[in-house]
């Protein structure tokens, strides 16, 4: 299985911290936030890596992550995604690194406690379609927001107003290498972009999606107060420091 850490777009909830650098590359606790989703995919097994970014900071991710011997990635990969497309536009540039495998992919600004190897190894049994992994929150309006009926997902609403459920879409996503024909059929949303929630029912409507609820935190760094609480809950958990 490959895997697809997406890094782009603009950060313009977090201004001014993003005037000078990428969102993905701003501290978490003690690391770079973008290091977290790449070790995500790592301790599932994921070896070969595309990072698909943007904007005018795009170099700083080769000066970080370099060849990936760090996390010890057997390839990694980088790709640039020009303007303001969405998630799911950012996706197409993976097609021809996917090479037909399944994918996993993970948004750069979302940071988990536990290892999600067993819903990856799930999914490597799963003969095709999809899988996305569900978190209960206290907010559901800030996220894609999962209704389940009879122990299927039937339907995802993208920031419901009045949300059919407290499960979140995490941004965490396994596909099948039909997710690039997928993308091809969307239209943009009323914000302009390509909604990984549209390719998510798209694999709804085929009846091919499949779930598992997410183990121990998670959380998004993509405002100033997400930001805070995931350094917040990497330091808690960190035992790089025990006098503090
Ligand atoms: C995106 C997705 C949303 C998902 C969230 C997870 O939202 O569109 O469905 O729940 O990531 O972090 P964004 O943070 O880009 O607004």
């Amino acid at each position: 299985m490959k895997g697809i850490v997406l890094a782009g777009g603009k950060g313009s909830r977090l201004y001014p911290l993003t005037k000078i650098t990428n969102k993905h590359l701003l501290p978490v606790y003690d690391k770079p936030m973008i290091y977290y989703p790449v070790q995500t995919l790592v301790d599932a097994g994921i070896r070969d890596i595309l990072i698909v970014t943007g904007g005018n900071h795009a170099g700083d991710f080769l000066q970080l992550l370099g060849n990936g011997k760090e996390f010890g990635l057997s390839l990694v990969g980088y790709t640039y995604q020009e303007g303001e497309g969405g998630i799911a536009d950012a996706l197409k540039l993976a097609e021809d690194f996917v090479e037909g495998e399944k994918v996993c992919v993970i948004l750069g600004d979302n940071i988990i406690e536990k290892d999600i190897s067993a819903a990856v190894d799930d999914f490597r049994r799963q003969e095709c379609g999809a899988k996305i992994l569900l978190k209960e929150v206290d907010d559901p309006e800030r996220f894609g927001v999962a209704e389940i009926e009879d122990g299927r997902v039937v339907n995802i609403v993208e920031k419901p107003k009045n949300p059919a459920s407290h499960y979140a879409v995490t941004g965490i996503y396994m596909y099948d290498a039909s997710v690039f024909e997928k993308t091809r059929m969307l239209k943009p949303s009323a914000r302009g972009e390509l909604e990984i929630t549209d390719v998510n029912n798209a694999y709804i409507q085929e009846g091919t999606m499949t779930y598992s609820f997410l183990e121990g935190w998670w959380t998004d760094a993509g405002t100033f107060s997400s930001l805070l609480r995931a350094s917040n809950l990497v330091a808690k958990d960190s035992k790089a420091e025990p006098h503090e």
